[in-house]
């Protein structure tokens, strides 16, 4: 059955968790549609993690339509989230329109996400207005790493934390249909879970939220080095890829491989005339 905005809060009523991951690529997409996943979200995490910047920032409308198109063509039931870039709604409404609209009709995405609370308000009504289904971003927003100072953990005083109820309920009104919530306390996710109707998909927000999302490749265990402290391994993708590339160096450096079941064959006649023919 096709995930869609109101699949999705039918899941926040019934209490049925909202599962989402990230993906940029035709394959990983289709694996995870096939397993079932509710929703995928093409993140402009991929500037990090598929492209090698050290934030989200240089991410271009261009990146997120190729790798949104990609992930839609492997992509059957699950509802596919398209993150707008850094400065592709920033700078005025028309232009977040716009460009809310190239995600749909050349990327495929069936909704846009843009980070931010009171201040992109109008934004997401326009964007609603033009019928297309808005994800809101609060918390620890990546597009602001300047501003926040680093990757840190948003919402701990009371002022700051009141400023993030009263900014998730107006994303509400504004119109979004569901909003990530990252980086926040457990508590404070749970509490505004609680004061919305639209669900709530966390990352480092506790489990009080109405679904979850994790970058796949960490996830899957393919990043190094350091990683958040929400971040669960689900699995040990790395270390299977390097086995599997030192055995492949390994064996074809040997001859093993292509062995016999690799590799064509041709009728010893045919071998036999071109012989005699020293061709
Ligand atoms: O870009 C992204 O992958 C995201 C998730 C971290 C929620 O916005």
């Amino acid at each position: 059955m096709k995930n869609t905005v109101s699949t999705l809060l039918e899941q926040k009523q019934s209490g049925d968790k909202i599962t989402m991951l990230t993906a940029y690529d035709y394959t990983t997409a289709k694996i995870m549609d096939e397993c079932g996943i509710n929703t995928i979200l093409v993140g402009d995490s991929l500037g990090m993690v598929m492209l090698g910047y050290e934030n989200t920032l240089p991410v271009t409308m261009e990146d997120m339509i190729h790798h949104t198109a990609a992930v839609s063509r492997g992509v059957e039931n699950a509802f596919v989230v398209a993150d707008m870039p850094f400065m592709s709604y920033q700078v005025s409404v028309q232009e977040a329109v716009a460009n809310a609209g190239r995600l749909i009709k050349e990327g495929g995405a069936n909704a846009v996400k843009l980070e931010g609370g009171a201040e992109v308000c109008q934004q997401i009504e326009a964007i609603v207005n033009a019928s297309i289904p808005v994800v809101a971003h609060l918390g620890l927003t990546p597009q602001s790493v300047n501003a926040f100072g680093g990757f840190k953990v948003q919402g701990k005083s009371l002022e700051k934390a009141e400023k993030l109820i009263q900014d998730a309920l107006k994303i509400q009104d504004a119109g979004a249909c569901a909003v990530v919530l990252e980086g926040i306390p457990a508590k404070l996710a749970q509490i505004i879970t609680k004061k919305l109707f639209i669900p709530t998909i966390g990352i480092g927000a506790g489990n009080g939220c109405d679904g979850q999302v994790l970058v796949y490749q960490d996830a899957m265990g393919l990043t190094a080095g350091h990683t958040a402290k929400f971040v669960k391994r689900f699995a040990e993708l790395g270390e299977m890829m390097r086995n599997a590339v030192n055995e492949y160096i390994t064996e074809t450096k040997s001859g093993e491989f292509p062995a016999k079941e690799h590799t064509y064959a041709i009728d010893e006649a045919v071998i036999s005339k071109l012989e005699e023919e020293n061709v």
